[in-house]
């Protein structure tokens, strides 16, 4: 079965990470399936609007670390200083799916339990109604892997949480559960992880019942004043990104958690 199931219903275009044994860590194969299903609704009249779910247990352990292995293999060693920013694709399936989620038209709901780790809790920041389970945790421990901020979060989790948590968040790399995220506005209710999608569903479809080109224009004007600096924060970092997934500290962070120890970042 697919890694990730597409299912449209009521106007409903439904998006389930479905990769659950390896904790629906997402592959650049999901990331383009994503992407590609994304930009089929947006100009599809029968979807108007989307959902994404996991599973009661799982949303997502955020990218496939053994893609990232892989990635930083293949370019050149680099340092924080160093490497290439301009051998940046941004035409690859992950920026495709968030530039295509950052800016879908039309409104997005998820429904989120268990851990949503790294781009798991980031790619909610684009997401318009958000349900958690209770067993919900959010983590984006993008500098234990010797990484930095992606999808927006360093602009977005910053407004949504102050400099203080939003540091507890991406430096320390701190996860806080369901409640936490219910108390700053990332999530709009906790419900019990059993209930989420189904909950999230029903929400969905209310919305779908609803007049499109208003839904469409609201959505536009709420998100007017943050669209251009998001989408141009999404690729600053990206260029980050990229050049310290080639550094030392992110090679023995994925080599760590293929290998299953604690990564040593003694003189990195
Ligand atoms: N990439 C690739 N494989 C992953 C993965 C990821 N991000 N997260 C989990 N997996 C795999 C594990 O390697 C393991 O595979 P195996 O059964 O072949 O050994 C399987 O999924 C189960 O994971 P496990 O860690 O045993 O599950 P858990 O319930 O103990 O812990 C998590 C769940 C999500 C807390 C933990 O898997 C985790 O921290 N994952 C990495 C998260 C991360 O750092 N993501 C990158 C963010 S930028």
């Amino acid at each position: 079965m697919s890694d990730i199931l597409v299912h449209t219903e009521a106007g409903v275009l439904t998006l389930t990470l479905n990769r659950v044994d390896k904790k629906n860590s997402l592959t650049a194969a999901m990331y383009a399936a994503l992407a590609d299903a994304l930009d089929a609704a947006a100009g599809d009249a029968a979807v108007r609007v989307v959902l994404i779910q996991g599973d009661p247990a799982i949303f997502s352990a955020g990218n496939d670390i053994g893609d990232f292995l892989r990635a930083s293999a293949a370019g050149p060693a680099g340092d924080a200083e160093g490497a290439d920013e301009a051998a940046i694709a941004l035409d690859e399936p992950v920026f495709r799916f968030l530039r295509g989620l950052a800016g879908f038209p039309k409104p997005v709901v998820a429904a989120v339990c268990g851990p949503a780790v790294g781009i798991g809790t980031t790619l909610l920041l684009h997401c318009d109604l958000v349900y958690a389970g209770d067993n919900a945790a959010f983590s984006m421990p993008f500098v234990n892997l010797g990484l930095c901020p992606e999808a927006g979060s360093s602009l977005l989790v910053p407004q949504m949480l102050g400099h203080h948590r939003a540091a507890e968040a991406l430096l320390l790399g701190e996860p806080f559960m369901a409640e936490a995220a219910l108390e700053v506005g990332l999530v709009n209710r906790v419900v019990p992880p059993m209930e989420a999608n189904t909950i999230a569903q029903t929400q969905a479809r209310r919305l779908a019942a609803k007049p499109l080109a208003a839904l469409v224009e609201t959505k536009r004007l709420l998100k007017k004043s943050n669209q251009a600096v998001v989408l141009e924060r999404i690729e600053e970092e990206a260029r980050s990104f990229r050049r310290l997934m080639r550094g030392p500290a992110a090679r023995e962070a994925f080599a760590a958690f293929m290998d299953k120890r604690k990564p040593d970042f003694a003189g990195l």
